[in-house]
């Protein structure tokens, strides 16, 4: 079963069958495009597996939680591509250039009010903890966000804000989707606590594998613009990196780029992509994601230690570790 639910459409038939309703129509319209237009889906399937792995079974409640953490990961990306200037997503166009910026905050807020809902509507027993632990994760998620807005205007920034900010920004979901879906399925809190870390450093994983491929992915490949967080002059571990270790004339080019925003973005990627390498910033964060893939690992064994329970965790985990979108 716990293959299952990493390799079938279970999740995906449950979201399809469950769209949002209501009027004005191009509000919900915009809810349900995000919502529907894929992705990996990896937050629902780790509540999932994290249930099914302390339970045994699934049941619609469950499936339940699972949307109202993907909608909450949904709300997070439209606001984000607003705040990214992103233009795709998913491989098509983001909800702001589809509709309108106005639209697109708007379908967010929705989609973070729907979370809410589902959590809501929801029997678990244990319902008052599940809210406890996913709003202040929700507030994290805007702190990291605010972290990440606010770095391009700092002068020095050190590796430790870099992770920090990663891992309210980005971490904290997936830690969130595994303690939730263990709680639920009336996990003790030692057993909540172990998924709690082990999608900590999933995460952390997770979003650095994220900075690499938008620096060197293809935009076929991600779904999203080729280049985009270097066009932005996003920092990232690879700027930081690149940015500390470069020298002299290539140190100048770096800061040039950076500061004069030039008109073609091609150039400006295969510059900044070249000179990264160069400085081996692109190894340097391969060597961090395996740091953090090591104690990922440590931490599920301690949540799942048979490893039939945690056989569907570690497919997912395993597919995440050398994704290319
Ligand atoms: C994108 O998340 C946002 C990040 C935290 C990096 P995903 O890469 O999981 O996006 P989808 O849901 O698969 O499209
Ligand atoms: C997004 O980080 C984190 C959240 C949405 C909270 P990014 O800005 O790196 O995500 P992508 O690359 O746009 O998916
Ligand atoms: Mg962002
Ligand atoms: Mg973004
Ligand atoms: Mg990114």
């Amino acid at each position: 079963m716990g293959n299952d639910i990493v390799d079938t459409d279970l999740f995906e038939a449950y979201l399809l069958g469950h769209p949002f309703t209501g009027k004005p129509v191009n509000l919900y319209n915009a809810m349900n495009y995000i919502m529907q237009l894929g992705g990996k889906r990896m937050r629902p399937k780790l509540l999932l597996l994290a249930y099914h792995s302390v339970k045994g079974e699934l049941d619609q409640e469950a499936l339940k939680l699972a949307l109202a953490i993907e909608t909450f990961h949904n709300f997070s990306l439209v606001h984000d591509d607003i705040m990214d200037n992103a233009p795709i997503r998913r491989g098509k166009k983001t909800v702001h250039e589809e509709w309108d910026q106005s639209t697109a905050i708007l379908a967010g807020d929705n989609l973070l009010i729907k979370a809410y809902q589902l959590i809501l509507d929801t029997n678990y027993a244990c319902k008052d903890q599940l809210l406890k632990a996913y709003t202040k994760m929700s507030a994290q998620v805007c702190d990291g966000q605010q972290m990440d807005m606010n770095l391009p205007k700092q002068s020095q920034i050190t590796e430790a804000e870099y992770l920090q900010m990663i891992q309210l920004k980005t971490a904290v979901l997936p830690a969130v989707a595994l303690q939730m879906g263990a709680l639920a399925a009336g996990a003790n809190e030692a057993v909540c606590n172990a998924f709690y870390d082990f999608g900590l450093h999933l995460g952390m994983a997770f979003q650095l594998q994220d900075d690499y491929l938008d620096a060197f992915g293809s935009a076929q490949d991600i779904g999203k613009q080729e280049g985009g967080d270097i066009i932005e002059n996003k920092r990232t571990i690879l700027l930081l990196h690149a940015l500390q270790h470069l020298k002299g004339a290539d140190l100048n080019q770096l800061q040039n780029l950076i500061d004069q925003a030039p008109a073609d973005d091609a150039f400006k990627i295969s510059t900044v992509r070249q000179l990264m390498k160069q400085a081996g910033s692109d190894q340097h964060l391969l060597q961090l994601k395996h740091v953090y893939e090591t104690s990922a690992h440590q931490f599920l064994d301690i949540a799942c230690p048979e490893p039939q329970q945690q056989a569907g965790l570690l497919s997912l985990f395993e597919g995440l570790k050398t994704r290319v979108y």
